[in-house]
């Protein structure tokens, strides 16, 4: 086993050349990446076999429960959505690293990152077959892969991303499971469970090659299903998802973060896009944070100026008040709450999910 200073050395390491590489170039339209050379998302038998020695375990033997609630499919098609653009992304990162691309070397620790990174692409392929193969168990059609387009060209800044949207899977799990548990699925409750403890144990590994704490907060942010559904098509190509439409959940209004807050930030600054507001009263919009298993803070949209379609404002951060440290959501809400949840954010929502990593 390597050390924890020898992580951090590759993530010195590659912030290193992250100084001297290129300025980002145009993102090319990598395509489809499937079916990858192990049949994923259809592999035989055999090829199953295959991934799952990579995967070093098994898809579950036991049969799922006879039956399942109409929330609880969709709780399958969202992971199964979810899956996919994780194994696409790993799969990307993880040719990246074999070739060695610029921004993708990196030098001492390279075959521990890359060996580990390869055992979480078989592992995601496990978790969409999983979730695919209890959609077909369950007479509905499985959900197919979209095309994507990662907006990194480094290897830190992958890195970043991969955790941003583990973060948010994350939370999401935890609104699956209450979905699960509120429509008698309690049968399908435990395998999910099992997958938010592995996605926890990627993320600490993340952290450690971002040169942070492997665990970030006490209790994890949650999520709602509808800002993880949203978030995942900002990676894909417009209307490459042959069937996305047979996923019954709400595609929010972008929501953008301005600058890079951290915990010396006492406001951010946000956009959106002013012909989507359904208003331009202002002051009846607000600006909703999720963290932790808090209730869900409310704050004022702040210096709000607007440049043709686009609409910038501040709001009050209150980092130190809740040390709002790892995943916070964003969004903009119709209305002022007070929320009570995170779903009721959700369904107040016009613009989100806003991404912030403290
Ligand atoms: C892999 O490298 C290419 C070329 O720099 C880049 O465009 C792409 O976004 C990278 N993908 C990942 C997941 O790092």
């Amino acid at each position: 086993m390597r050390s924890i200073i020898s992580l951090a050395a590759v993530a010195g390491l590659s912030l290193t050349s992250t100084i001297v590489s290129a300025a980002p170039v145009a993102k090319r339209d990598y395509g489809s990446v499937f079916p990858l050379t192990d049949g994923f998302p259809n592999p035989s038998a055999s090829q199953l076999q295959d991934i799952e020695n990579r995967a070093f375990g098994t898809l579950s033997n036991a049969p799922p429960p006879g039956t399942i609630s109409t929330d609880g499919l969709t709780n399958l098609k969202l992971i199964a959505l979810n899956e996919l653009f994780e194994v696409a992304f790993f799969t990307e990162l993880v040719a990246n690293l074999t070739n060695k691309v610029p921004g993708y070397d990196l030098g001492y620790g390279h075959d521990f990152v890359l060996q580990s990174l390869e055992a979480v692409v078989a592992q995601e392929e496990l978790h969409t077959l999983n979730a695919n193969g209890a959609l077909k168990h369950f007479n509905a059609a499985p959900i197919l892969p979209c095309k994507y387009n990662f907006p990194v060209t480094k290897f830190q800044d992958a890195i970043t991303l991969a955790s941003t949207f583990t973060d948010v899977v994350l939370g999401t799990l935890q609104d699956v499971i209450q979905i699960f548990a509120k429509n008698g699925d309690d049968g399908l409750a435990r395998g999910v469970a099992s997958v938010i403890g592995q996605e926890g144990e990627q993320e600490g590994f993340y952290h450690v090659l971002q040169n942070k704490r492997p665990s970030t907060l006490p209790f994890l942010t949650t999520g709602v299903r509808d800002f993880a559904f949203t978030a995942i098509q900002s990676f894909v190509v417009p209307g490459s998802c042959p069937n996305i439409n047979t996923i019954p959940l709400k595609t929010f209004q972008p929501l953008n973060v301005l600058g890079t807050p951290s915990a010396a930030s006492t406001s951010i600054q946000f956009s959106f896009s002013a012909s989507h507001a359904g208003t331009s009263d202002w002051s009846k919009l607000s600006l909703v944070y999720i963290n932790q298993q808090n209730l869900p803070v409310v704050e004022a949209l702040q210096s709000v100026s607007v440049s043709g379609d686009v609409v910038t404002f501040t709001a009050n951060f209150p980092y130190a008040q809740f040390e709002m440290n790892g995943l916070t959501i964003a969004a903009v809400t119709n209305g002022a709450g007070p929320f009570a949840t995170a779903d009721a954010v959700a369904q107040a929502a016009v613009f989100g999910p806003g991404l912030i990593e403290i």
